[in-house]
């Protein structure tokens, strides 16, 4: 059966004046519709950079990546653009937010490029921000602005959640509620999340753990009983 996504053979090479990086060497996986999906390694292991090519951000040196049938490796600037504006929502590491828009506009922003957005004042009260919705970022904490972007993302309604350390700036309880978010979204709407961590205990709660190492997969593991993110510690 073909999979939702499929990476094979991808590559990755960084051209730095005369040095070349070789950030992935040939990775394959496969990813279900509607899965929960923990990606975990060490810091400069290709995390992000695969993240970055499945969202349509970067493009692969070589190799194929197919999402629902549609070879996005073979798209054009304008296909991408497409793509990302209507099948991907993101959240970064260091939020990206718009400076002089709320907490509300930020996520207002993004559900109006969006075909089929969800209801942002109840995606607003999921994050547990109502009450400081009007606030600017910079009238936030890190872990509020987190949570802004995570609404954002979440307000689009994509098909494809894609994650890189969202609970970074999280104290443990925020965090954990807001991976509970995510899994319940995952859960509820069949849409698919893709998380990135260093936090080894959240490989209990994926349905698929894909590990990458020195740029290739070191292991892909399928979760017959995911654990609840509420029981999981850390
Ligand atoms: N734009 C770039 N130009 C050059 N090298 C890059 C670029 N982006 C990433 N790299 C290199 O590619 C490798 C993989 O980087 P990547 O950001 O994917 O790692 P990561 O697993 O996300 O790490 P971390 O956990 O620290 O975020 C690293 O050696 C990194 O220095
Ligand atoms: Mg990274």
């Amino acid at each position: 059966m073909e999979q939702f996504i499929e990476f094979n053979k991808v590559k990755k090479i960084y051209k730095m004046g005369e040095v070349e990086i070789e950030a992935l060497a040939g990775v394959d996986f496969s990813i279900s519709k509607g899965e929960f999906v923990i990606i975990a390694g060490a810091s400069g292991a290709g995390k992000s950079t695969i993240l970055n090519i499945l969202g349509g951000m970067d493009t692969p040196t070589s190799g194929k990546i197919m999402v629902e049938g549609e070879d996005i490796s073979a798209y054009n600037e304008k296909e991408l653009i497409t793509y990302r504006r209507y099948d991907v929502g993101f959240v970064f590491q260091f939020y990206n937010l718009v400076q002089n828009l709320t907490a509300i506009e930020n996520v207002e922003l993004a559900s109006q490029v969006s075909k089929n957005p969800l209801d942002i004042e109840k995606v607003i009260a999921d994050v547990g921000l109502t009450d400081r919705k009007n606030n600017f970022p910079s009238q936030l904490s890190g872990g509020e602005q987190q949570r802004v972007a995570i609404a954002r993302a979440l307000a689009k309604n994509p098909k494809l959640l894609l994650c890189d350390e969202p609970t970074g700036a999280l104290d443990y309880e925020t965090g954990k509620s807001i991976l509970k978010l995510l899994q319940d979204t995952c859960r509820n709407t069949g849409m698919t999340v893709v998380i990135i961590t260093h936090n080894l205990a959240l490989t209990d709660v994926g349905d698929r753990v894909i590990r990458v190492k020195s740029g290739l997969i070191d292991s892909v593991t399928l979760n017959e009983t995911p654990m609840d993110v509420e029981k999981v510690g850390w």
